[in-house]
């Protein structure tokens, strides 16, 4: 059976981004294959969480991975850092890391940039990557290697498939390249090459309803699974958007594609026929968009926020989720690392 691996970082409450993304496939094809979802909280490191706040923050994205469907008895769900081979790997993978790859990684780029447009108080696209003055500012060596920390995640369980969004594609080009990496040096056949799942139709970017591209957190654009319908409402009444087109079939700005774009996801393609021939003949209401995407994103998202509560406080039941995952994920990691270790020449005195 084939070995699907991913998954999210613990640093606040899931969007739809991460919904349509990940989350939602992960459900999707837990009966079907070998699964490990887990909970990336040593990647979220990176941008030093008071550790007041850390188990918070992994607890809540354990709970909303169950209100979503994931199944413990189908999936093994896990705490990135209960498995200590992970990190054993990132250590015998970063030495096949190249810094000029590294550098390269747009996330990267993009995550230097915020840094430091923070850290100046100025907008992002004020401020260049590779001006030389990061003096003081978080750029740690693992924002740098979040690539191959990643790549060991996804090797350490011999994963055949990774379901992710758009965003994640060039991270996951680098898993592959280390596998093949690995293997070329080691003369050994120890990793698959790990492949986007993607369903046949592409992966998927959630854009944010503010005009400035994909929905984030660190975008501050978020739809959340945990916000009710009021909260819903008024966000995406606020979407960007403008009086409306002028001539008929008029090309459409990138702001009003989004909302297309998010109505494709929650939608009846039906509902998105009905907009989409209105704006084609310059009678569309964005008004009424709004509040249709507003209604169909609820149909989505309230029933799986109903559930986080419940299973946020249930404790004794997430703690066996997590001993149960660990366990399981500790021993396919232990196999995995032992194959790798042999490899690279490791021997038991
Ligand atoms: P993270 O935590 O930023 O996002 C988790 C998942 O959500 C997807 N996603 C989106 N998809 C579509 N549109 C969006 N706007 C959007 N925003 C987020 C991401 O593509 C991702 O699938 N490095 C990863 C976490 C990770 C991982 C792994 C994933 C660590 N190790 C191993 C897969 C396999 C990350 O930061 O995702």
């Amino acid at each position: 059976m084939n070995t699907v691996v991913s998954g999210i970082r613990s640093t606040g409450h899931l969007h739809l981004g991460n919904y349509f993304g990940a989350l939602k496939n992960f459900v999707r094809i837990q009966d079907i294959y070998n699964c490990f979802f887990f909970i990336a909280d040593l990647h979220s490191l990176t941008t030093h969480p008071h550790p007041d706040d850390f188990h918070k923050s992994v607890k809540i994205i354990l709970a909303e991975y169950i209100a979503a469907g994931l199944d413990p008895e189908k999936a093994t769900i896990f705490i990135q850092s209960d498995v200590p081979q992970v990190s054993e790997l990132y250590v015998l993978l970063n030495m096949l890391s190249y810094k000029g790859e590294l550098e390269r990684t747009t996330s990267f780029k993009d995550k230097v940039r915020l840094a430091k447009a923070q850290a100046r108080n100025k907008p992002v696209e004020e401020i260049s990557y590779d001006d030389n003055n990061d003096e003081g500012i978080n750029i740690n060596a693992g924002l740098l290697t979040y690539p191959t920390l990643m790549a060991a995640d996804i090797l350490i369980h011999r994963a055949d498939f990774v379901p992710v969004g758009k965003d994640q594609e060039q991270h996951l080009e680098f898993a592959r390249v280390l596998a093949r990496r690995f293997n070329n040096m080691y003369g050994e056949e120890v990793f698959p090459e790990p492949r986007a799942l993607d369903f046949g139709t592409g992966l998927i970017k959630v854009p944010g309803l503010d005009g400035s591209g994909k929905m984030g957190k660190s975008e501050g654009n978020g739809i959340y699974l945990y916000d009710d319908e009021a909260t819903i409402t008024k966000k995406v009444k606020k979407a960007l958007t403008d009086s409306g087109p002028t001539e008929p079939n008029a090309p459409m700005p990138e702001y009003i594609k989004n909302l297309f774009t998010l109505m494709s996801l929650v939608s009846d393609p039906s509902t998105v026929d009905y907009f989409m021939e209105k704006y084609n003949t310059c009678t569309i209401r964005y008004g009424d968009m709004k509040k249709q995407l507003a209604e169909d994103i609820c149909k989505v998202t309230l029933p799986i926020k109903e559930r986080i509560d419940d299973v946020y406080n249930d404790d004794a039941y997430l703690h066996k989720v997590v001993e149960s995952g660990r366990e399981k994920a500790r021993e396919s990691a232990a196999k995995t690392l032992e194959l790798a270790r042999k490899a690279v020449g490791f021997k038991v005195f």
